[in-house]
């Protein structure tokens, strides 16, 4: 697996990533939740869904869920990820720089992960949806909390509304 940290090694040979302590294993916060946390999300939220377009005038509507014990998997191992990465922000290394209170909602991510595993587990589709709802709840709590503290000028606005 390439993480972030890794590639961060790699540009430290080029004398940037200056302000950028070693010991955060998948980087800052901001690159742990573009290239780590958002991803791995999507994966649970992209699971079950259901979608309804008009074709020719006409109402089409589509359901998907998982289909075999492999995707199945697939998607419990995505909310496993995301109990771990949960664990990694509430560590010290990202949990001592922040104020009180964080590690509340790097706990409630990774209850909420659990859950989600155990919903996948079950093979519900209904109670995968519900479990990514709770899951979307958790992010945006603390992104409420924690807002970025200096948005970058001119930055798109982050698009992390779930894929369904
Ligand atoms: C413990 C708090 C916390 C939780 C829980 C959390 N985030 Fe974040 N997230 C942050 C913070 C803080 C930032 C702002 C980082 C910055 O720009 O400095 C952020 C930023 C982001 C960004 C913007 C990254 C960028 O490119 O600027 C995305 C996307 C994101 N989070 C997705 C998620 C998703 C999806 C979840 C839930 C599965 C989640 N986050 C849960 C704290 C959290």
């Amino acid at each position: 697996m390439i993480t972030v940290a890794g590639s961060c090694a790699a540009v430290l040979l080029l004398a940037s990533c200056a302000d950028e302590p070693a010991d955060l294993p998948y980087g800052t916060v901001q690159q742990m939740m573009a290239n780590e946390v958002q991803p791995t999300a999507d994966i649970y939220w992209g699971a079950v869904g259901s979608s309804s377009e008009l074709i020719d005038g006409k109402p089409v509507n589509r359901d998907w869920q998982p289909e075999t014990d492999a995707e199945w998997q697939a998607v419990a191992a995505s909310a496993v990820k995301l109990r771990e990465l949960a664990n990694t922000l509430g560590s010290p290394a990202y949990a001592e720089v922040r104020a009180e209170g964080w590690t509340d909602f790097t706990e409630g991510l990774a209850q909420a992960a659990t859950r989600a595993e155990e919903a996948a587990k079950s093979k519900n589709p209904d109670a995968v949806f519900e479990a990514g709802g709770t899951l979307y709840s958790v992010c945006s709590a603390c992104h409420q909390a924690f807002p970025p503290e200096a948005p970058a000028a001119g930055a798109e606005p982050v698009d992390m509304t779930p894929n369904r």
